[in-house]
Formats: C-alpha cells, structure tokens, sequence
C-alpha cells in the first residue's frame, strides 16, 4: 500500500492525473495548483469547463492555505465532520486556479476521511483538485474496477483503496455570511448537518443553469433508461414477463429471479442502501435490460439523498456521443 500511494504521489507531482479513492466516491484527482494538470481532469472526463472541482485536502489547518475569510460555521462544521464527506463552498485564494473554480471566487473544499487519500495528501505539499472519476454524466465509481472499466486507457494510475464506505457524494455547503445554504445534498444528511448548526437553506440544486452553483442535472445516469416508481409493487406486477430490471431498498417478497433485481440494504438500513446504490446501477446497467425500475425511497435521511440520485438518473439518460 506504502509503494501504490507513493507511486500516486510521484505521478501527482509530475502533473499527471491519479484515480484515488476517497470515502464517498474515487476522484480523479491532479495538482490544484497546475492549470495543465486540472485541464487533463476536464479533457478526461469531457466534463464541461463551467462545472467547478472539489479540491481535497489534509487537514482543517490547511484551509487557510486555500480559503480566506471563512465563517465561523464552516469552522464549526468542519470540526464536527472532517475528515469525511461534506465539503464546503468558501472564498477562494489566488493560489488556487481558476481552473477548479470554473472562474468562480468560490472554492469547494474538503478533507476526505479514506486513510489511503488522507496518507496520500499528507506525502504532498500541493491539495488535490478531484471530481468523481466518471465520464460526464454517467454512474459515480465506487470500485476502482468501476474506474477501470470508465476510464483505464484514459489515465496512467488507479489507486486501490477497496469500495467506498459511503459509496455517495459529499454534501455541499455554502455560506451567505454566517447563513450556510445547501447546494447538494449527500452522505450527510440534511437533518445531521442542521443539528450541527441550525436550519438551511437549501438551493434549487435541480437546476441546470451553470450559473448556479451545485449540480446540473445530467448526472448519475446509467446507459439503460432508468425509471424512479412510487408504486413499485404494481410495476414489478406488470413487467413480470419483460426484460426490464428492479433496484429495491428491500425486495418484499416479489417472486423474481435474482438477476433481475438487486435491493440495496435487506434490513432497511438507509446508509447501508445509499453505499451499494452506484454499484448496484452500475451491475444493473450491464445487464442489457430493457428498462430499470427502481423503487422510491422514503423521504427522510439518506432517503432523500438517495432519491435525488435516482432522479437525476431517471432525468435524462446518458447519451453516448454528448458534445458539450
Ligand atoms: O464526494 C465527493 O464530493 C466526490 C469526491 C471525489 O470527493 N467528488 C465529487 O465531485 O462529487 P463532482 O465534481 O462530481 O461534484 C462536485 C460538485 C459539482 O456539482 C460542482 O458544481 C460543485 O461540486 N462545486 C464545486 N465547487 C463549487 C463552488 N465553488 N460553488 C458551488 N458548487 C461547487
Ligand atoms: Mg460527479
């Protein structure tokens, strides 16, 4: 493990693009200090350049180096649930290129909790810049072999750091003043981040103008058209005989063969669902099934967050030749 983190690091000082795993999801991760380096994560991905990074760091004191006029929340909240999977959206310094903000002066940041990201950045004397390690648009990796099989002949190094724990992205939370606004929901539920530091606002992250910050829609979907159902029991009814697929939180006694459904957590647990969710898509979307069907989940916790994922992948699906 010693000489696969080394190895990353000496390619991440070369200016090279690295898939690393972090908590949440891998990243493919470069110098957020090297405009070229940063450019590659756009070319890679085909990730439009109006869509800012996350930049990575190793500790609550290098903030400081990356963000400047912070707000006594973020401290709160960072001290609360770093290292892990919220990230926060603060004034930027110039040190950090405007190639991760897309132009922005806002900077998102984070430190993730994964020990082998964490020993990575700590061999590093520059934070890392890293969106999820997907093509635009498609399934976030959760496996390295998820990065492998998107990705492979496209960069030089896949770190191996196992499934990720969370197997979601990081919430996001800014700042209006001292008022924090949540732009994307994630492995953090909105309920935990208010117990933390009261209520907030949350943005239109539905919303695909660019300009606002968070998310555009076109996310998470896979390749196969993907349906979200509140009356899943009627829908597995009627599609019996067809070759069309289910994702359950639990599969409550359908009679179907087991490969044409997957549930995500057999005890109702909803971390446990939200962890197996992008893996699950990802082995659904290989199944060459007409259509997926999966089952909306209650809107509470993780439920939400997960709910947001499976719509952004019902939204629109992802289409093989997107120019952007
Ligand atoms: O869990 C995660 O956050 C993973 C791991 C790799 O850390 N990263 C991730 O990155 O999900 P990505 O690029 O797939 O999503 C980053 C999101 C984008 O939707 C982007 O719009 C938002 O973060 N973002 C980044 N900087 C921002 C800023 N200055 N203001 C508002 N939103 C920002
Ligand atoms: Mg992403």
């Amino acid at each position: 493990m010693i000489k696969t983190i080394s190895k990353a690091a000496t390619l991440l000082q070369d200016g090279e693009v690295v898939a690393i795993p972090t908590e949440t999801v891998y990243g493919l991760a470069a110098n957020a200090f090297n405009d070229e380096a940063v450019a590659q994560i756009f070319q890679i991905k085909n990730r439009p350049l109006f869509n800012p990074l996350i930049v990575h760091i190793k500790s609550i004191e290098y903030l400081d180096v990356v963000a400047t006029n912070i707000p006594p929340i973020a401290y709160q909240l960072a001290h609360t649930f770093w290292p892990g999977p919220l990230t926060l959206v603060l004034e930027k310094k110039s040190n950090v290129s405007t190639m991760v903000t897309s132009g922005k002066n806002t900077l998102g940041v984070r430190m993730p909790s994964h020990p082998v990201a964490l020993a990575l950045l700590k061999q590093l004397d520059f934070p890392l810049a890293a969106p999820s390690a997907n093509p635009f648009g498609y399934i976030s990796p959760t496996t390295s072999e998820h990065v492998r099989s998107q990705l492979g002949d496209k960069i030089p190094y896949i770190l191996e750091g196992g499934s990720c724990e969370r197997g979601i992205e990081s919430t996001i939370v800014g700042f209006d003043g001292n008022k924090p606004i949540l732009y994307r929901v994630g492995a953090i539920s909105n309920e935990e981040i208010e117990s933390c530091i009261g209520k907030l606002t949350v943005i239109n992250t539905a919303s695909a103008n660019p300009e606002a910050p968070g998310m555009i829609n076109k996310h998470y979907s896979p390749r196969t058209k993907f349906v979200v159902s509140e009356q899943i029991a009627e829908v597995v009814l009627e599609n019996v005989n067809r070759n069309v697929g289910f994702l359950f939180f639990k599969n409550e006694n359908f009679s179907l063969p087991s490969s044409r459904y997957i549930e995500l957590s057999d005890t109702k647990n909803l971390v446990e669902a939200a962890s197996n969710l992008y893996a699950a898509m990802h082995r659904l979307d290989q199944m060459n099934l007409d259509v997926i069907y999966a089952e909306k989940f209650p809107d509470k916790g993780l439920g939400i967050t997960i709910n947001d994922r499976l719509h952004r992948a019902q939204e629109e699906n992802f289409e093989m030749n997107i120019t952007l």
